[in-house]
C-alpha cells in the first residue's frame, strides 16, 4: 500500500515513523500520506486520459483542508453535499466552478450560498427542490445550472446503509419520471439544465451494477436529446470500494474502459464522484493500548480511540485492518480491540491475533475516509488530531480539540 511500510521493524508512513508522530501529537490521531494521496488521484485521473473529463472529489470522505488542498492542486473538482462543505473547498482554495452539489435536502440558504459561489451544478434530487432552486435562482438574479440526479433502480449488491440506487432509497428522481422533470426544467426562464447525475452507492465491488445503471441513464440522455434537450455532461457518482480485508475491488482500468466504452462517440462530459478510492488507503487512525484485560473468553485491549473517532465498525460492522506499529516476537493472541466508550457496540476489531504490551501503538488501516469525517464528541471526547505526512516532513493538519473546545458554543442558564 503506498505511504505505509515496516522499515527496520517499525511501520512508517512515507519517511516518518509512526511512533514519531505519536510522540510529538499524540493520540488517538489521524495520519494521512500526501503520496498516497496523489497516487490514487493520478491513477484514478489518468485512466480517463483522452476522454474529456472531471473528477468532483466526493469530499465527504475527508474534508480536511490540508487533504482538499492537496486535491486541487492536482486539478481536482469537488462533489459537495452542503454549505459546510462549500466554504471547506473555498477556504482549501477549491474551484466553484468544478463543484457539484448533491444531497436530498438542499436548504434555501445553502441554495443562495452555491448560487453565489457559482458552482459548476445542483444535482436535484426532487421536483420540489427544481421549484425550489428556480425560486431562489429568480430572487437572485441568477440561472441554477442543473443536473438531474436520477435513481435508476439497480441493486449496488453493498450494505444497506451505504446502497442509495434503489427504488425504496431516498435518492433520487425515479428514471422514469425523470424525462418529465426535465422538460418542466427546461422550461423554467431561472434554471439551465446541464448534465445527469447517477450515485448508485459505497464501496462497490463489481461492475455490472454500475454499467446496468449507466446504461439506463445514457438511454434518457438519447431519449432527452431527441426531445430537445443537449446534456452537457454526464455524471456517473462514485462508489468504487477498496480493500479492507479480502474484497476484490474493481481494477481501475476495468472501470475506466466500461465508461470509455459507453462514452465512446459521446459529447457530453464524463464526471465522476470518487470518495473512497481517493483517500481510504492513504490514512491510517494511530492509537495507544491504554489497558490490556484478558480473559477466559475474550481477551481486550483497551485503547484510546473509540467509536467516536472511527464509527465504522460499530455502524456497519465494518473490519479495518490493525497492526502494531512495532511488532513484537512474543506470542499472539487473540484481541477484541476496543475504546473506552460506554457501548457494547465501541470497538475496532474482534479477535485480532497481535502480540500486545500496555503502551504499545496500533495503526487501523484504511482509514483515510470516512473516518475523522463521521467522529463524534460522543462521551465528551475531544476530536483527534490530523496529521500529514509528506515524505519527510509532519504537517499538523487539524490540532487535536481541546476540553474547553467542546462545550466553548454551550451555555449554562444564566
Ligand atoms: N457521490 C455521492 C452523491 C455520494 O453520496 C457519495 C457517498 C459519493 C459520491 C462518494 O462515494 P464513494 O466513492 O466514497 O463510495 N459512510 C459510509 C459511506 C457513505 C457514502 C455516502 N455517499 C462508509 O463509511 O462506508
Amino acid at each position: 500500500m503506498t505511504g505505509f511500510d515496516v522499515v527496520g521493524g517499525e511501520l512508517h508512513v512515507e519517511q516518518v515513523p509512526l511512533a514519531a508522530i505519536a510522540a510529538q501529537h499524540g493520540t488517538p490521531c489521524y495520519v494521512y500520506s500526501r503520496a498516497a494521496i496523489e497516487a490514487a488521484y493520478r491513477a484514478f485521473d489518468d485512466a480517463f486520459a483522452g476522454v474529456p473529463h472531471l473528477v468532483c472529489y466526493a469530499m465527504k470522505a475527508n474534508g480536511n483542508l490540508a487533504v482538499l488542498d492537496v486535491l486541487r492542486r492536482l486539478g481536482s473538482g469537488f462533489d459537495i453535499v452542503s454549505a459546510g462543505e462549500l466554504a471547506r473547498v473555498e477556504a482549501a482554495g477549491g474551484d466553484p466552478a468544478r463543484t457539484v452539489f448533491s444531497g436530498v435536502g438542499k436548504t434555501v440558504a445553502e441554495m443562495e450560498a452555491a448560487l453565489a459561489a457559482g458552482i459548476l451544478c445542483f444535482n436535484v434530487e426532487s421536483a420540489s427542490e427544481l421549484a425550489q432552486l428556480a425560486a431562489v435562482a429568480a430572487r437572485v438574479g441568477r440561472r441554477a445550472p442543473v443536473s438531474f440526479r436520477v435513481n435508476p433502480d439497480v441493486d449496488a449488491g453493498t450494505h444497506p446503509y451505504i446502497s442509495t440506487g434503489l427504488k425504496e432509497n431516498k435518492f433520487g428522481v425515479p428514471i422514469e419520471e425523470a424525462e418529465a422533470l426535465y422538460r418542466t426544467a427546461a422550461a423554467l426562464p431561472s434554471i439551465e439544465v446541464v448534465g445527469i447525475d447517477m450515485h448508485i452507492g459505497s464501496q462497490i465491488t463489481d461492475l455490472d451494477p454500475y454499467r446496468d445503471a449507466a446504461t439506463k441513464v445514457l438511454a434518457l440522455v438519447d431519449r432527452l436529446a431527441a426531445g430537445g434537450v443537449a446534456l452537457a455532461h454526464v455524471d456517473f457518482g462514485g462508489g468504487l470500494g477498496v480493500r479492507y480485508r479480502d474484497e476484490q475491488p474493481v481494477a481501475l482500468d476495468a472501470y475506466a474502459t466500461m465508461l470509455r466504452e459507453l462514452m465512446r462517440g459521446r459529447r457530453e462530459t464524463l464526471v465522476l464522484e470518487p470518495g473512497r478510492r481517493l483517500v481510504a488507503d492513504a490514512g491510517v487512525l494511530l492509537t495507544r493500548v491504554t489497558a490490556l484485560k484478558p480473559g477466559g473468553t475474550r481477551n481486550f485491549a483497551i485503547v484510546d480511540a473509540a467509536m467516536n473517532d472511527l464509527l465504522r465498525p460499530a455502524l456497519y460492522q465494518a473490519w479495518h485492518r490493525i497492526d502494531a506499529v512495532r511488532p513484537r516476537n512474543t506470542p499472539a493472541r487473540p484481541w477484541d480491540v476496543v475504546g473506552p466508550v460506554c457501548e457494547s457496540a465501541d470497538f475496532l476489531g474482534h479477535e485480532r491475533m497481535l502480540a500486545l504490551a500496555e503502551g504499545d501503538l496500533l495503526a487501523v488501516r484504511t482509514a483515510g475516509a470516512y473516518g475523522m469525517a463521521m467522529s463524534s464528541n460522543y462521551n465528551a471526547r475531544p476530536r483527534a488530531a490530523e496529521v500529514l505526512v509528506d515524505g519527510a516532513r509532519i504537517h499538523l493538519a487539524r490540532r487535536r480539540e481541546r476540553i474547553a473546545d467542546l462545550f466553548a458554543s454551550e451555555a449554562p442558564l444564566p
